[in-house]
Formats: structure tokens, C-alpha cells, sequence
């Protein structure tokens, strides 16, 4: 039996995400019974009229902050013994490779998609086992930061990507060295041409020129990548 991972995306936007979630290797992945998304707005989970979910700050200041009601209960609805509860915000842990290839191992994330100024600090407390940043900047919301993650992670579902293409070992970050340049065809465009080794049918050496092209691609680009040891775990 194929395992399935249940992502539920708590968002008061769910119309960020729902397209991309119904596209290209995402769909896929549903239609293949290898993931499956579903959305829960926590306004569903408010009391009074104008359903709201946020209020200003005890001790003032600027923004509003997520009332802890709505969301709580939004977590609770879909929470399982086995859940992931990861709200995604600029405080959290830096997202890389490691860790989707850590949230692939699991059978059930909820990504908590904060707002406004951030969420009720008692969420926290009572409600998530994870925080994931994607990158030193701050959006508008966390929707688009659940985006990101979930493809980073569904990807590396085994059957998601067809056949031949789940050569992960060779890609970005899974080892910690950039990928070598990439050519197709024509052999020649706009005057410049594919490097001759590439042409040549001789494998070994290809292997030995990609690798060679991989590491200094690396000290030019990332030279702080090289410092990493690369992971223990490649499945
Ligand atoms: N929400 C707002 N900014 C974010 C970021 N950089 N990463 C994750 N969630 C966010």
C-alpha cells in the first residue's frame, strides 16, 4: 500500500493557495493518491456576527494579532495523534532541504498560516510542535510561506516525479553542492555552443566534468555550502 501524506492548510486565504495546490506536480500528487490537501478557514470557527479573527494587542502597539479562539479551534478539528503542527512565520526554523526531506517521512501536517501582526502567543503554548521561516523576510501572510513548503516537500514523495526524474541525489542542497550547468538542444545557440565533453558519449568523463563544474559552481556561488557535511540519511 502506497502511503498518503494529508497536508490541511489553516488559512483565513484560501484562495492563495488553492490554484497552486490544483496545478502541475501538486495535482498530480493528489490524483495519485500520494497526497491530499484540504483548507480550514478559522473564520468557519467564530461566534459573533462579523466573524472575526483578529484583535489589537494587549499593551498597544501597531498591527492586530490573531485571536486565539478561531485558530485553536480550526487546529483542533483536523488534529490526529500523528499531526504536524507547523506554523509558518518568520520566527520559525530556517526551511532547507533537510527538513522537507524530514516532513516527507511524515503522515500528517497542518500548516498554521499566521496574519497580520502574528498569532496569539498562547497558540504556541498549547497547539503547534513546529515553527518553519522560509527566508529572512516578512510576508503579508503565511500562505504563500505553506506554498513553499508543501512543494518543496510533496516533490519528494516517491511517484510524484515521472519517471527518471527522481534523481534527487544529483539535485541542489540534497548533497550540499549546487548543480553542474544543464544544456539541451540546439548544440549551438546565438553563437554559443554546448561544451564538447557533453557530445563526446564518453560517460565517465561527463560524470568527472559535471562534478568538477558542480564544486566550483559552489565556491563561486555558495562557498558557505561547502562548509556542510553532507547528510547521513539519502533516502
Ligand atoms: N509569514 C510571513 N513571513 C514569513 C516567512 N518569511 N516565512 C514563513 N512564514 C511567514
Amino acid at each position: 500500500m502506497t502511503n498518503c501524506l494529508d497536508i490541511d492548510v489553516i488559512t483565513i486565504f484560501p484562495g492563495m493557495l488553492d490554484g497552486f495546490l490544483r496545478e502541475s506536480m501538486m495535482k498530480r500528487a493528489e490524483q495519485l493518491g500520494l497526497a491530499r490537501f484540504n483548507f480550514i478557514n478559522p473564520r468557519d470557527f467564530t461566534t459573533d456576527v462579523h466573524r472575526t479573527v483578529d484583535d489589537r494587542p494587549y499593551g498597544g502597539g501597531p498591527g492586530m494579532v490573531m485571536k486565539p479562539e478561531p485558530l485553536f479551534e480550526a487546529i483542533e478539528s483536523v488534529r490526529r495523534p500523528d499531526s504536524s503542527v507547523i506554523l509558518m512565520t518568520p520566527q520559525g526554523r530556517p526551511f532547507n532541504q533537510g527538513i522537507a526531506r524530514e516532513l516527507k517521512k511524515q503522515t500528517h501536517l497542518i500548516c498554521v498560516c499566521g496574519h497580520y501582526e502574528g498569532v496569539d502567543e498562547r497558540i504556541r503554548q498549547l497547539a503547534l510542535t513546529d515553527e518553519i521561516s522560509i527566508g529572512d523576510y516578512v510576508l503579508t501572510n503565511g500562505a504563500l510561506a505553506a506554498a513553499v513548503l508543501i512543494d518543496a516537500v510533496v516533490r519528494l514523495l516517491p511517484g510524484v516525479l515521472g519517471a527518471g526524474e527522481e534523481g534527487t541525489e544529483e539535485e541542489s542542497f540534497t548533497r550540499p553542492l549546487l548543480e553542474y550547468p544543464h544544456y539541451t538542444r540546439p548544440p549551438e545557440f546565438k553563437g554559443l555552443a554546448v561544451p564538447e565533453i557533453l557530445l563526446s558519449g564518453n560517460h565517465a568523463a561527463i560524470r568527472q566534468w559535471r562534478e568538477e563544474q558542480a564544486v566550483l559552481r559552489t565556491h563561486r556561488r555558495r562557498p558557505d555550502l561547502l562548509e556542510i557535511p553532507p547528510p547521513l540519511d539519502t533516502d
